[in-house]
């Protein structure tokens, strides 16, 4: 059994200061629904300088933290940029790599996600990582192909390793309202799931496919009850600790 993996991505919102009371409301919340750690994982992808803050509160309450995205390298001349051994070195263990909007604003590729996973992984970070095809893509019936291209290098970059997750955001039903149905959701999913078997059957098994792009509490129980989703990457609907807590707890 895959234990459901609820994540929550800030992307560049929210404020240091309103850490604290996004942990305490999210804590709140989820005992008044139940949620235990047994149930299922949650996780937040919160931006860099939050991220030491977040990891102390979060971890008291069984939450775990991402950065949102990693530099493959461990250190050098890269501006801006932070690497997975200082993830390590706060007590971060998780990381998203390759989110479409990585991709389309800061010219991400196959092979530097594919880079960036091992670094990850190399390091004792699990990374969870994000494919998914355009809008464009899709009408032209081109989902399988993309979905097949974005995830070979990455397959060959972790052979022998299942310690990762990934995560099928559709381009366009991030942040648009647009979900995928939970037929197409499933589909894609059960697609990649076929592309991990052609691996090994044990990484299909092993590996958890979460589904992202518009996840609400009103729409994750018809997703999660999909036999190839395995938990949600929550844009918006996860800047409100009330609403995450739903989708946490609506997960089961
Ligand atoms: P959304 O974003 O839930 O706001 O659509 C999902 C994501 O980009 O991870």
């Amino acid at each position: 059994m895959r234990k459901p993996l609820i994540a929550g991505n800030w992307k560049m919102n929210l404020l240091y200061s309103k850490v604290p009371s996004y942990v305490e409301v999210l804590t709140k919340e989820l005992q008044a629904l139940h949620w235990t750690q047994a149930t299922s994982g949650v996780l937040l992808a919160v931006p860099s300088p939050f991220l030491g803050l977040a990891r102390e509160l979060a971890s008291k309450q069984g939450f775990s933290v991402a950065a949102q995205t990693i530099h493959e390298k461990s250190e050098g001349a890269f501006t801006g940029e932070i690497s997975v051994n200082m993830l390590k070195d706060l007590g971060v263990d998780w990381t998203l790599v390759g989110h479409s909007e990585r991709r389309q604003y800061y010219n991400e590729t196959n092979e530097s996600v594919a880079l960036k996973s091992k670094a990850a992984l190399e390091h004792g970070v699990t990374p969870v990582i994000c494919i998914g095809e355009t809008r464009a893509e899709r009408e032209a019936n081109q989902t399988h192909e993309v979905l097949r291209k974005q995830l070979a290098p990455v397959l060959t970059a972790l052979k022998g390793s299942d310690a990762y997750v990934l995560a099928y955001e559709p381009v366009w039903a991030i942040g648009t309202g647009l979900t995928a149905s939970d037929e197409q959701a499933q589909e894609a999913h059960a697609f990649i799931r076929s592309l991990l078997r052609a691996e090994s059957p044990a990484l299909a098994e092993k590996v958890r496919i979460l589904y992202g792009g518009s996840v609400k509490s009103s729409n994750i129980k018809g997703l999660m009850a999909q036999p190839d989703i395995d938990g949600a990457l929550v844009g918006g609907a996860s800047l409100d600790p009330t609403e995450f807590a739903k989708i946490v707890a609506f997960s089961r």
